[in-house]
């Protein structure tokens, strides 16, 4: 990978990032604020795109179209949706869905997109195996886990949604997100991988435990982007 976009959706998920980045640009788009330039020796675009799914695909595509570049990394933090996914630990996404989408009135499984050729947005595996590797490096008590990322427009805070984006969607985390952004790096045929530390496990007390633990969170997710790209 020659130039490597790097996503988070708030400030708190890419701080630390834009301030690594060495003879450091920066250009302004759509509102957002792209900084390029060099981390670890590689050449990257950190772009804090703004939350939900609309932000990340418009920020994705620009990525794309306007720096060019030819991969795409999210990082950032996401709601534990399985019992042994505990607070600070780590998902790699395998793929990602957008599991908001409902077209089941016209007979589509929910979390379908009518008329795509698929609606399961499959991670690069190279960029699986060096975030994986990447996680021996900053690991400290946490655990990293490769599965499913399950974005949809929603914070979610309740146990029944819960149970079924684990159940139905077979989500290991759910953010708001990562399926955008795998979604356009698909329609452009560019690799992506998306790294989520987990801040809450998206059940009743969700909003209580984010607002704890979003900081550290995204910290871990940050430490493993710049291990990764010290190896990539
Ligand atoms: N990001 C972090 N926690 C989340 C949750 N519970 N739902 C959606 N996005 C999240």
């Amino acid at each position: 990978f020659n130039k490597i976009g790097i996503i988070g959706a708030m400030r708190e998920e890419v701080e630390g990032l834009v301030s690594k980045i060495e003879n450091r640009g920066f250009k302004k788009v759509a509102g957002l604020d792209f900084y390029f330039g060099d981390i670890c020796g590689k050449y990257v675009v950190v772009v804090e795109c703004g939350i939900a799914k609309v932000n990340a695909a418009l920020c994705t595509q620009i990525l794309i179209s306007e720096f060019g570049v030819d991969a795409v990394i999210n990082t950032g933090v996401a709601g534990g949706l399985r019992g042994g996914i505990m607070i600070n630990d780590v998902v790699i996404s395998t793929d990602a869905i957008e599991y908001d989408v409902d077209a089941s009135a016209m007979g589509d499984p929910k979390g379908t997109i009518p008329r795509l050729k698929t609606s399961v947005f499959i991670a690069n595996s190279a960029l699986i195996d060096s975030a994986y590797k990447a996680f021996d490096n900053v690991k400290d008590g946490n655990n990293c886990f490769k599965g499913r990322v399950v974005t949809g427009d929603k914070f979610v805070a309740d146990n029944g949604e819960k149970t079924v984006l684990r159940e139905e969607f077979g989500g290991y985390c759910c953010e708001m997100e990562g399926g955008a952004i795998a979604h356009v790096a698909y329609l452009n045929e560019i690799p992506f991988v998306i790294i989520r530390a987990i801040s809450d496990n998206a059940d009743s007390s969700a909003d209580v435990k984010y607002e704890e633990f979003v900081k550290k969170a995204a910290l871990t997710s940050k430490n493993m982007v710049i291990n990764m790209l010290s190896h990539l």
